[in-house]
């Protein structure tokens, strides 16, 4: 599926405005952290793994989600009531974490826009095993990751984000950002 979108052009360029929420969304694997190191500097962002990692040293403990969303959450505030741009790297698989999001983007009036990794589980179980640092999540989760992914796809238009993305693989290569810069 591909989006009319007023962010993204026909040359596949995305172009962002300050003070956007951009939530990534897709299985461990689908290449959102790539992504967003590929594309965002490394403040903008703000990552779940990450989160994890901050409050209990183990970016992929799930014990921790709790704690780890309650930082998202908080930073995303904090940013957004600052005007900044704000992606949140995240597998964004839930829906009453996407909710959660929408919700806070909605409070700052922000716009919002759920950028969709459409990647194979194939794939996706294939990178996820190849990896290192993050140790894999393993194929369970993935295929668990994957019923939440094909729920999320017949549902997503409907769930009251500004402007939804779906990205196939060969086309989440081919996105180039062009952002607004926050101002210092
Ligand atoms: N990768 C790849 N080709 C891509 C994108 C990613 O080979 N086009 C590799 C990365 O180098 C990494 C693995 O796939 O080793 C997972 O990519 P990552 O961006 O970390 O995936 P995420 O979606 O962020 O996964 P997670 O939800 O587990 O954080
Ligand atoms: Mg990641």
């Amino acid at each position: 599926m591909k989006e009319k979108s007023p962010y993204l052009d026909q040359n596949n360029i995305l172009h962002l405005p300050r003070s956007i929420m951009v939530i990534l969304c897709g299985a461990s694997g689908s290449g959102k952290s790539s992504f967003a190191a590929q594309h965002f500097p490394e403040t903008y962002v703000v990552s779940s793994d990450r989160c994890r990692a901050l409050v209990c040293d183990d970016m992929r403990s799930q014990t921790v989600n709790r704690e780890a969303f309650e930082l998202v959450n908080h930073i995303a505030r904090l940013r957004m009531a600052l005007g900044c741009t704000t992606i949140i790297d995240s597998t964004a698989l839930q829906e009453f974490a996407r909710q959660s999001l929408l919700h806070l983007a909605h409070y700052y009036s922000y716009p919002t826009l759920l950028l969709v990794f459409d990647v194979s589980e194939e794939v996706c179980a294939a990178r996820d095993a190849a990896r290192i640092d993050p140790p894999p999540v393993g194929r369970e989760v993935v295929a668990l990751q994957f019923e939440l992914f094909r729920e999320l796809l017949a549902k997503v238009t409907n769930e009251g984000f500004g402007t939804v993305i779906v990205l196939k693989s060969e086309q989440i290569n081919q996105v180039r950002v062009q952002l607004e810069e926050n101002h210092r």
